[in-house]
C-alpha cells in the first residue's frame, strides 16, 4: 500500500489537542462505554497527527496482562483477540521506562512486537507512545501511517508524547469518576441492607422466636405474629422504594445524644466512659451511631447484662468506640448480618470492626470494637 503524503502537524497543534481532549474530558461522566472512550482517543490522535491507525493497550496489573481497549483505523475485534504480555513487547517496556516516544523501523517490527501483531499490522514503521501520567503507567498508544515506512519529526514526536500524557490524564479522571460511582453505589447498597436488617429482620426474628415455642399459640400471640409480618412486609416495601428517593446521609443526631437516648429507652445498665476532651469527627458520626445501634441491639438480643460499658476513645491516629457487656445468653454465632454490615461500613472509612467473646469481662463477656484511623477525618 502506498503511504499517503504526511500532513505536518500545524504550528497551532499545541492548542487543538487540548481542545479535543477537553471535549473528551467533558464526556467522562456521560454514559460512553470504556471501548467508546478509548476509540475516541485513538480517533483524536489520528486527527491531530499524521498517524492513520492507532490502538491503545492498557496494562492490567491484577491479571498481568496487556489488552487492547480502543482502536482507530484497524479492527478492534482482531486486535482484542490477541493476548500479549509486557514481556512480549520490549518496545512498550522501553517507551514506559524511558517515558518517551519510540519509533520502530519497519524492518525491526518483527523483533519488537509479538509475531501475531507484526502479522496483523503488516510491514510498517510504528510509533509507541507511553500512556503515563502522575507516576502511573497505564499502557501505550501504538500508531502508524498504515503499512509502510516513515520518519518521525521532532515536532510530531513531541506532540505524540503530549497526547500520551493528556490521554493518560483523561483515563485517570475517568477511572476516578468510575471509582467514586462504585463507592456511592456500594454505600447505597449498604444503606438498603442495613435498613432491611434493622427493621424487617428484627421483626422476623421476633416472629420466629414465638413460632419456635413448644406450646400452641394463643390467639393474642397469633395476632401479634400477623401484625409483625404485615409490618415486615410494609418495611420491606418502603426499604425497596427508598433508593429511588434521595438518601439522607446525615443522621440528624450525634453519638452522644444516641448513647443518652438508648440508655434511657432500653433501660440497659450502660456505663459511659468518654473523656471530656474527645470529640467525634463529624465524618464519623453516622458510622459510630450505626455501630452503637447494632451493638446495643445485640446486647438486648443476645445477653441479659448486669453491666454494659460504652467507651469512646481517641488518640492522635485513631478513633475508637467499644461496647462491652456481660451476661451473654446462649448465643449462636455465625448467622448474623448486623456486625458484618457494620464492618463493611467501617471499611468505607478505612477502619474495622472486631467482635467476639471478651474474657476480661465476667461472667460471659462480649465485646464490639470499632477502630477508625483519623487521617483526613480530623478536619471533617
Ligand atoms: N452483645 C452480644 N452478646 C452476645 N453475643 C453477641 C453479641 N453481639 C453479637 N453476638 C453474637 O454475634 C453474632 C453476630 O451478630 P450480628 O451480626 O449482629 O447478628 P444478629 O444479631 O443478627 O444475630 C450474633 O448472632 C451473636 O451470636
Ligand atoms: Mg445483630
Amino acid at each position: 500500500m502506498a503511504t499517503p503524503a504526511p500532513r505536518e502537524p500545524s504550528l497551532f497543534a499545541g492548542v487543538e489537542p487540548l481542545e479535543v481532549f477537553v471535549d473528551l474530558l467533558s464526556e467522562i461522566e456521560s454514559g460512553a462505554t470504556t471501548a467508546e472512550f478509548y476509540h475516541r482517543i485513538c480517533e483524536a490522535i489520528c486527527r491531530l497527527t499524521t498517524m492513520r491507525r492507532a490502538a491503545i493497550f492498557l496494562y492490567d496489573a491484577g491479571r498481568m496482562r496487556v489488552r487492547a481497549v480502543g482502536t482507530h483505523g484497524i479492527s478492534f475485534a482482531r486486535l482484542a483477540k490477541l493476548r500479549p504480555t509486557l514481556e512480549d513487547a520490549p518496545i512498550a517496556q522501553r517507551a514506559l521506562a524511558e517515558d518517551r516516544v519510540i519509533l520502530v523501523e519497519a524492518d525491526m517490527i518483527e523483533r519488537e512486537l509479538p509475531p501475531d501483531y507484526a502479522k496483523l499490522l503488516g510491514i510498517t514503521s510504528l510509533v509507541c507512545t507511553p500512556l503515563a501520567a502522575a507516576g502511573h503507567q497505564y499502557g501505550v498508544i501504538v500508531a502508524d501511517r498504515g503499512e509502510g515506512e516513515f520518519e518521525l519529526g521532532d515536532g510530531e514526536r513531541h506532540l505524540m508524547w503530549t497526547l500520551g500524557k493528556t490521554a493518560a490524564l483523561a483515563a485517570t479522571a475517568r477511572m476516578a469518576t468510575r471509582q467514586q460511582e462504585r463507592t456511592r453505589r456500594l454505600g447505597e447498597r449498604i444503606d438498603l441492607a442495613r435498613e432491611i436488617h434493622e427493621r424487617v429482620m428484627q421483626r422476623l426474628f421476633g416472629v420466629s422466636l414465638v413460632l419456635s415455642a413448644q406450646q400452641p399459640l394463643t390467639d393474642e400471640q397469633r395476632e401479634r405474629c400477623r401484625e409483625e409480618m404485615t409490618g415486615a412486609l410494609a418495611d420491606l416495601r418502603s426499604a425497596l422504594e427508598r433508593p429511588l428517593a434521595p438518601v439522607a446521609y446525615e443522621t440528624g443526631t450525634t453519638l452522644r445524644a444516641e448513647i443518652a437516648r438508648l440508655t434511657r429507652e432500653t433501660g440497659l445498665p450502660i456505663v459511659l466512659s468518654w473523656p471530656a476532651d474527645v470529640e467525634v469527627p463529624r465524618k464519623l458520626e453516622g458510622l459510630t451511631q450505626s455501630i452503637l445501634a447494632e451493638a446495643v441491639r445485640n446486647v438486648r438480643k443476645h445477653a441479659t447484662p448486669m453491666r454494659v460499658d460504652v467507651c469512646v476513645k481517641r488518640d492522635e491516629d485513631t478513633f475508637e468506640l467499644i461496647v462491652r457487656n456481660d451476661g451473654v445468653t446462649g448465643s449462636r454465632p455465625g448467622g448474623g448480618m448486623g456486625l458484618r454490615l457494620g464492618a463493611f461500613e467501617a471499611l468505607q472509612h478505612g477502619g474495622f470492626v472486631e467482635f467476639g467473646a471478651d474474657k476480661s469481662v465476667e461472667p460471659h463477656g462480649w465485646r464490639v470494637r470499632l477502630v477508625v484511623p483519623l487521617e483526613g477525618a480530623l478536619d471533617a
